[in-house]
């Protein structure tokens, strides 16, 4: 499996899956949530609408993957991070969640590569450093030999994530 460590906006990856920075209602938002349905069209607020009407909320730590509709990625993960409250409310935990039901989901599916964004360092205030952290031990666990994925990017949209991925993951092309 190959890290990669990008700036760039996630909308233009042709990748099996780009994950989204989602909020637990699914219609959409700012930041990257906004930028993935202004450039997917429509039809993924309708997916997401059904996905709402079956499971009522997509709760903090959880993802539900719908088509990526006029992306050129495959598929859209929904993850929905935490919002930073301090650190004393499982925010580590939960965002860890995050990657983890994203990278579930995605080997589910036997896709072979995926975009994250930084979730939860912009509007939900995340500290860039924290996440990082907690990203880094996920990935540097993760049973990679069993997994069909050979592609991870990280897709940073700001100088100083790019600077904390590039220290946090040296492997990264
Ligand atoms: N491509 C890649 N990354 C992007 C893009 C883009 N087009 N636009 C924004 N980002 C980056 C931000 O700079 C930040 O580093 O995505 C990261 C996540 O920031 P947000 O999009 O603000 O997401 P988050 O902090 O998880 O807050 C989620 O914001 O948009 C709403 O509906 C969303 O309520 C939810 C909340």
């Amino acid at each position: 499996m190959q890290l990669y460590v990008i700036k760039s906006d996630i909308t233009r990856l042709k990748v099996d899956a780009i994950v989204n920075a989602a909020n637990s209602s699914l219609m959409g938002g700012g930041g990257v949530d906004g930028a993935i349905h202004r450039a997917a069209g429509p039809e993924l607020l309708e997916e997401c609408k059904s996905i709402i009407l079956k499971i009522g909320t997509c709760p903090p730590g959880r993802a539900v993957i719908t088509g990526g509709a006029r992306l050129p990625a495959r598929f859209v993960i929904h993850t929905v991070g935490p919002v930073w409250q301090g650190g004393y409310f499982r925010e580590h935990e939960l965002l860890a969640d995050c990657y983890r039901a994203s990278l579930e989901l995605a080997e589910e599916k036997r896709l072979t590569s995926i975009a994250f964004p930084c979730i939860s360092t912009g509007i939900y205030g995340f500290p860039k450093q924290e996440a990082v952290k907690v990203v880094s031990s996920l990935i540097h666990s993760w049973p990679w030999k069993r997994s069909s994925l050979q592609e991870v990017y990280f897709v940073v949209f700001d100088d100083e994530n790019f600077e904390l991925y590039k220290q946090a993951f040296p492997e990264a092309l």
